[in-house]
């Protein structure tokens, strides 16, 4: 694992920007997972600036999404699909057919959940952005008693409802189920770029890259993965221990 610390959470998004950016230029048909949440909302701002200066093209690019919540419409401004079209689809020429997102809605979950396990087998992702919950979940793959491999059907913690309630009218609001990408499905990304910033991921960033590999740590699997790129502020960061970091982990601090 490489970790980069930057001093303010507009720095991750640059930094992170710049890399997914390097990504498509290198391969533009290369395949995004991409995530929600507040924490990549200036990797996608950069990215839209830079999309803007004609510094990087979507076009031949196909993405993925690592979850949505169940029973969502995708035209409800909380479901993910609707977040990823504002905030950055539609700003940056991707498309409807470029672009996917688990349908929220589907009659049948369970068969969503194959269909877009095998949407993804057939898409082999180059590379995975990803954010972290304060309980150390990537996707909506909550804490449990073992990793759930491929993508599924989640009850989300209470911790998570009451941590995402900010963006709804209120708690009981939060839908209590999300079909996300299974641990397998995201481990099996060519490349991986995690952002954590603020203080309230502190916990979860030190479990991820010093504790133990533990389903109760989801995002603790990364430690095994052959190419992640940690991305923090000082803040997400403050709790790592530089003398204490596992075999072939390495920290540059760039503030
Ligand atoms: C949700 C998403 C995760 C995201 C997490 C953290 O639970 N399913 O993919 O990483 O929120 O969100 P935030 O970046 O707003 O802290």
């Amino acid at each position: 694992m490489l970790i980069y610390s930057f001093s303010s959470p507009e720095a991750v998004g640059k930094f992170a920007a710049n890399l997914i950016q390097a990504q498509v230029n290198l391969k533009p048909s290369c395949v995004l997972g991409l995530a929600t949440g507040s924490t990549p909302l200036h990797c996608y701002g950069e990215l839209i600036r830079k999309y803007q200066k004609k510094e990087v093209d979507f076009s031949q690019v196909t993405t993925l999404n690592l979850d949505e919540y169940l029973g969502l419409s995708p035209k409800h401004d909380q479901s993910y699909r609707y977040f990823m079209e504002k905030n950055l689809f539609s700003q940056v020429g991707l498309t409807d057919k470029q672009t996917h997102v688990p349908t929220g809605e589907s009659q049948d979950s369970e068969k969503e959940a194959r269909d877009y396990e095998k949407l993804c087998l057939s898409h082999p992702t180059d590379l995975q952005l990803l954010g972290i919950g304060a309980n150390g979940h990537i996707g909506f793959n909550e804490p449990s008693s073992s990793f759930a491999l491929s993508t599924h059907i989640v009850e989300l913690t209470e911790k998570t409802r009451q941590d995402n309630s900010r963006f709804f009218a209120s708690l009981e609001e939060v839908p209590k189920k999300a079909i996300t990408m299974g641990i397998g499905t995201i481990m099996r990304a060519k490349k991986i770029l995690l952002l954590a910033t603020g203080s309230s991921k502190a916990q979860a960033i030190q479990k991820t890259v010093q504790g133990p590999i533990t389903p109760e740590t989801p995002a603790s699997i990364l430690q095994l993965h052959q190419d992640v790129v940690l991305v923090t502020d000082l803040e997400a960061a403050s709790l790592l221990n530089e003398q204490d970091l596992p075999l072939g982990t390495e920290w540059r601090k760039e503030a």
